[in-house]
């Protein structure tokens, strides 16, 4: 790799990651602070089976409850950005430390390497960490991310394993106002089938401007696993709907 690919993955990791985010997620940790704390609620009513955790996107766990990492004996921790690891460790090792909790870290697509990395961890829980709303950024080609996005269910088929991540996102005329009105909206998981309308709804009172996008997400659990719908106020005036969901083996 030469000096330009190093500072290019350095600032941008493949376009889902590195400085720029990491600079955008340090300084908005105020207005994150309600989308952390539905992440956290949904998290710990999350009954993991095992004590093994891979965790795909792990980034510096900027949005991640330290509390809910240190039930873990072991974290294997995937990521593409070669500054995950650093910060992921800044964040949270000294509380995994004290849990004796051991982490791993590899810099790896996990999203194509999944397979694989399943084989080598037939005991281990699965959490993607909005990682799978970023596939349609990295592979342009809509078809395919659906039908990746899609199948991802069929290869985690028997496992325990979660998902947090983008479903929409867009610009909206509405900000911080909105937070208390929005927290009260939709904490509880609801049936899949209501969530559509659960969604409009939300964008609606966001007041959506223009065009949104569709993070080609809305398959990736199985209809009737039941999910919560999270906003997050990316930044002023852009705003993701996020879904988070567990799905324990049948
Ligand atoms: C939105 S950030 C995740 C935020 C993170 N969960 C947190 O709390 O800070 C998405 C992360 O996923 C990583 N990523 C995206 N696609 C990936 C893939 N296919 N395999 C591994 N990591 C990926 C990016 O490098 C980035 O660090």
């Amino acid at each position: 790799m030469g000096m330009r690919e190093i500072f290019k993955d350095l600032v941008d990791a493949g376009g889902t990651g590195g400085l720029n985010w990491h600079m955008h997620a340090f300084r908005s940790h105020k207005r994150w602070h309600p989308t952390v704390t539905h992440i956290e609620n949904f998290l710990l009513r999350c009954q993991p089976r095992h004590a093994h955790l891979l965790l795909m996107g792990c980034s510096a766990g900027w949005m991640m409850p330290t509390e809910w990492l240190t039930q873990f004996t072991h974290i294997a921790a995937y990521d593409i950005d070669p500054l995950a690891q650093h910060l992921f460790n800044w964040r949270h090792g000294a509380a995994l430390r004290k849990s004796h909790t051991q982490i791993t870290h590899y810099r790896l697509d996990a999203i194509v390497h999944l397979p694989e990395i399943l084989a080598q961890h037939p005991q281990a829980s699965i959490w993607f960490d909005n990682i799978l709303g970023q596939h349609r950024y990295r592979i342009r080609d809509e078809v395919r991310v659906e039908k990746e996005l899609r199948g991802l269910k069929t290869t985690l088929q028997g496992r325990d394993w979660g998902s947090v991540h983008d479903l929409l996102s867009g610009p909206t005329l509405e900000t911080h106002s909105l937070d208390s009105r929005i927290q009260n909206v939709r904490q509880n998981a609801y049936p899949k089938d209501m969530e559509a309308t659960y969604s409009q709804t939300l964008v609606q009172s966001l007041q959506a401007q223009g065009v949104w996008f569709d993070h080609l997400t809305s398959h990736v659990f199985a209809d009737d696993t039941p999910t919560t719908l999270i906003p997050w106020e990316f930044k002023p005036h852009y705003w993701h709907w996020l879904q988070a969901g567990w799905q324990t083996p049948r």
